[in-house]
């Protein structure tokens, strides 16, 4: 039986603001496979962020964590306290953010704040410290690290530092990895090469990957299995092979005939109308005002999250019938 790392349980995370409550994650369920790359995806405002900082003990105000279960090698972290969950987060857990500048101390050069990484999470002494951070830059593939080490951040490339953020999140050897978007913000080019990277990272490591992404491209070439989000709850959870090649949701669908790609024979659909409001959402199925397939069922009744067999999941009243297309 392949061992599982992590499994979320009808986690519902709202924010409590003035203008009402946002039910940004409102009864998500998915699991990971211990050693396993899985994505996230959705577009953006559809809780993927809010799930990371659910699992992370970090949602912030006004934001709480309302419901669910959060099993992390077999312990609920919502029954952790705050002092307990500082050894889960950033040591048996890692996280890379979009930003890497708010992972990295701009007034500390690259090796001072590795090290000071490494010696939190093992005590040890300062020439064994500055080895074990040689050892990770050359893990990131960051070329003479010795040199780089004296750069702060500032000096560095915006792909560079996305590596460093990497090498600050697996200085703990964690268990698993969290990457929140960690190419948004990065050029075409050097953004294939960091998903190259932690793809690579992710192999040899043996490592368990949460890949949060709004793009299906990135998710065909980084995961192997994929839950699909859609304003805060599942719409389908799926191996990567098997959602491209036959999606059973209709937003799934959506979102795949919204991925530009160069062999392309069919023309590039975006999704048409707007994520929701999750103040209000909309009643029955959340995707119903945007979904070409409503039925008056749609409108009135939650569909739920249905097992349909080799692993998949899905939560639309109409998958049995529809036959909706692939990304071929
Ligand atoms: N601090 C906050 N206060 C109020 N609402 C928030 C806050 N952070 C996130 N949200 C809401 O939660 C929903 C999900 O956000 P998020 O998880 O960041 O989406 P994603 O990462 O998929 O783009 C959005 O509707 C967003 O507006
Ligand atoms: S439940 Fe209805 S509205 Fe929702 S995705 Fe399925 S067909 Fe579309
Ligand atoms: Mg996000």
């Amino acid at each position: 039986m392949p061992e599982t790392v992590l499994q979320v349980d009808d986690l519902k995370t709202y924010f409590f603001t003035e203008a009402g409550v946002v039910r940004a994650v409102d009864g998500v369920s998915f699991s990971l496979t211990k050693g396993k790359p899985l994505g996230l995806v959705g577009e953006s405002g559809s809780g993927k962020t809010v799930t990371a900082l659910s699992v992370l003990g970090v949602v912030p105000r006004p934001g709480k964590i309302v419901s669910g279960k959060i099993l992390f090698e077999g312990e609920n972290l919502l029954e952790k306290t705050e002092n307990e969950m500082r050894g889960f987060r950033g040591k048996r857990i890692g996280y890379v953010s979009q930003d890497p500048n708010s992972s990295l101390d701009p007034l500390f050069t690259v090796g001072n704040q590795l090290s000071e990484v490494v010696t939190t999470h093992e005590k040890m002494s300062k020439e064994a410290a500055r080895e074990k951070v040689v050892d990770l830059l050359r893990l990131v593939r960051i070329a003479e690290p010795e040199t780089r080490m004296r750069a702060y951040p500032h000096e560095l490339s915006g792909g560079m530092r996305q590596r460093i953020a990497i090498a600050r999140a697996l200085a703990s050897e964690p268990d698993l990895l969290i990457a929140d978007e960690p190419t948004t913000n990065l050029d075409v080019t050097i953004q294939a090469q960091v998903l190259e990277l932690l793809r690579a990272l992710q192999r040899e490591l043996d490592m368990s990957l949460i890949l949060i992404t709004h793009d299906m491209g990135i998710i065909a070439e980084m995961a192997e299995e994929v839950v699909v989000l859609y304003a805060g709850r599942v719409a389908e959870v799926a191996r990567t092979a098997e959602i491209f090649a036959a999606p059973r949701h209709p937003y799934t669908a959506a979102l795949l005939q919204a991925v530009p790609r160069v062999d392309r024979k069919r023309p590039l659909v975006p999704i048409g109308g707007n994520i929701p409001n999750l103040i209000t959402p909309p009643s029955g199925c959340r995707f119903h005002p945007r979904c070409a397939y409503m039925i008056d069922r749609c409108v009135s009744e939650i569909p739920p999250l249905e097992a349909i067999g080799g692993g998949r999941e899905v939560s639309c009243h109409r998958w049995k019938e529809l036959e909706l297309r692939g990304s071929s």
